[in-house]
């Protein structure tokens, strides 16, 4: 197995929704399917025992995102689709890279700074008060997910992009004082789709609780979006689409030409009702094959397993050989 020429984890912790779609799932499917390309897509279920103690939660949600990856298409025979708790290398790469990391560069995270500060304005007497050293120690953990399979690009949301600088950061440090064995990886952030609005008009995300998943009944995606936000203006009023939320998810899913028709009608003065009804017409068209194949995926949860055990063999061939080299070239290795 190659190095990784693209790499991307999705934490597990929540249900896959529209957001999670046209952000991340959508362009690592197309990726997974360019056979001269080495992807490598994971689970990144280390990382969620950050953000919840829930193992049922967990578990669950594993189960759902494996299942979303692979009903919307991807191509896990072509790609390496993998559990990061499978590959024991990440774990003992990540407390290599601990020990030359500065806890300087830690104390600068945004997570870490922003649940300081929220502890400040409560007017806590603890600064790091129910602060983990798991949350604290976040970005090493990605970044041994990252330079584990030495991946040359990183899509990533904007949120994320910190981390890479970190993660490129340990790597130097480590080709620095042992031996250049770390690519530098590059983060790639998708500007035009990788935001999607949510019901209420701010950004689609679990933690807003604003989120459409992608496969709920056809009923329930039906009722959603019917919840979306409009304004009050009248059917036949001219609609401006830069500020409507209906109009953005719309455009995250149809081709140019159908983005420029709908402008048009918003021009003429569509009426709400009758856009939100296209809206999940349109949609549903979409998901409809995929949320059949979903079904039938989580009433076979074996199958999941079986793929990501499989994933989990092929990122193997890279990540033993390779933390093998790591660990020879810090002087830990056969005595003789
Ligand atoms: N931290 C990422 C997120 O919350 C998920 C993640 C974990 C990741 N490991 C990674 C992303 C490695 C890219 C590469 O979105």
């Amino acid at each position: 197995m190659k190095n990784a020429d693209y790499l991307t984890g999705i934490t597990t912790s929540g249900t896959p929704h529209l957001g999670n779609y046209v952000g991340a799932i959508r362009p690592a499917v197309e990726t997974s399917r360019d056979p001269n390309l080495t992807s490598y897509y994971f689970l990144a279920d280390y990382h969620s025992l950050i953000k919840n103690f829930d193992p049922r939660l967990r578990c669950q949600s594993t189960l759902e995102i494996a299942a979303a990856w692979i009903a919307l298409g991807l191509d896990y025979e072509n790609c390496v689709f993998y559990r990061q708790s499978d590959i024991p290398e990440i774990p003992e790469l990540t407390w290599i890279l601990t020990t030359l990391t500065a806890k300087g560069l830690m104390n600068r995270a945004h997570a870490y700074k922003a649940s300081v500060a929220d502890n400040q304005t409560q007017d806590h007497t603890d600064p790091d008060k129910g602060i983990t050293m798991g949350l604290f120690s976040y970005p090493i953990l990605m970044a041994a997910d990252i330079l584990m399979f030495n991946a040359k690009k990183v899509p990533v949301g904007k949120d994320q992009v910190q981390h890479l600088e970190m993660t490129r950061d340990i790597a130097a440090r480590f080709n620095h004082i042992y031996k250049k064995l770390f690519i530098l990886p590059e983060v790639v952030v998708d500007e035009t789709s990788s935001v999607l609005a949510g019901l209420d008009g701010r950004k689609m995300s679990k933690s807003y609780n604003n989120y459409i998943p992608l496969f709920d009944t056809e009923k329930r995606l039906r009722s959603l979006i019917m919840k979306i936000q409009t304004n009050s203006l009248a059917p036949e009023e001219p609609k401006d689409t830069a500020t409507c939320t209906l109009f953005s998810i719309y455009k995250a899913f149809a081709d140019k030409s159908e983005t420029r028709a709908m402008e048009k009608r918003y021009q003429e003065g569509i009426a709400w009702g009758t856009m939100k009804q296209e809206l999940f017409e349109y949609i549903n068209e979409i998901l409809k094959d995929p949320r059949q194949k979903y079904m039938e995926l989580m009433k076979n949860p074996g199958d999941i397993e079986h793929i990501l055990k499989n994933g989990a063999l092929k990122a193997r061939e890279f990540s033993v050989p390779f933390l093998d080299k790591i660990r020879t070239s810090v002087g830990i290795k056969s005595l003789g």
